[in-house]
């Protein structure tokens, strides 16, 4: 593919990425997150406005500068990025979901400093909604991508996402390789489908992937008109 050759080809098509880490607050101080930056996810953004499709970002924190041309909806807790997709998820065509939600929250949030005392600390945690698994469900029209975040058994991990959220579209990395993952300009992914496609990707940069990814979401939508 030249670039010219996907010029404007998602006229028309409404899509929506999340990106980045949550942020779960413990206190007004401090929070539990993770090591995405959010790279992916604006990769994908930006790739996907280029090529003409009208684009939602729904991020947490990052260092990153959103794209020209797409909606920004900063967000923080994976609570509040629930709310941000669910309200927007009937108007979409298309979900990304790079972003790395925590899977765990404070049971509660102390109002105030919490002061350090003598001896160890245990904090409880409650589960927070998996938000692609909730899409799933709901799904009427839309084609929903998850993105699978592994260490290792990536295959059996990325198809039993694809399977028990109801995704149409599952990009898995295994983040302990080199040259993917969490920060780094460049990912190793593998793109699973529903009806059992799977295409290995070499290593190239996340700006690269983005394209190579909304060309494998296009064919599989014009496989599912067919
Ligand atoms: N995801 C989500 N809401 C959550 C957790 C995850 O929407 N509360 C989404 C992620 O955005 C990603 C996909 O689910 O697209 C897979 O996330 P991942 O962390 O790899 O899988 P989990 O289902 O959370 O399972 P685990 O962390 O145990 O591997
Ligand atoms: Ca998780």
């Amino acid at each position: 593919f030249f670039a010219d050759e996907r010029h404007r080809d998602m006229e028309g098509v409404r899509l929506l990425v999340t990106a980045g880490a949550t942020r779960e607050a413990v206190d007004p101080v401090r929070f539990f997150t993770n090591h995405s930056t959010g790279k992916m996810g604006y990769a994908i953004a930006e790739a996907a406005a280029k090529r003409g499709a009208q684009v939602t970002l729904v991020s947490g924190k990052t260092n990153l500068t959103p794209p020209a041309d797409v909606e920004f909806v900063p967000v923080v807790s994976a609570e509040d990025m629930y709310q941000a997709v669910i309200a927007r998820y009937d108007k979409m065509d298309v979900i990304v979901k790079s972003a790395a939600v925590a899977d765990y929250r404070p049971k509660s949030i102390h109002s105030q400093k919490m002061k350090k005392q003598p001896g160890d600390l245990v904090i409880e945690l409650e589960r927070t909604r998996d938000i692609l698994a909730e899409l799933g469900k709901r799904k009427t029209h839309q084609f929903l991508v998850g993105f699978a975040a592994e260490t290792e058994n990536v295959e059996e991990n990325a198809r039993g996402k694809l399977e028990r959220k109801n995704a149409d579209m599952i990009v898995a990395n295994n983040v302990a390789q080199s040259g993917a993952g969490f920060g780094t300009d460049t990912n190793i992914v593998t793109i699973y489908t529903k009806d059992g496609e799977k295409r290995d990707l070499p290593q190239m940069s996340k700006a690269e992937i983005a394209d190579r990814l909304l060309d494998a979401v296009l064919e599989a939508c014009k496989k599912r008109r067919e």
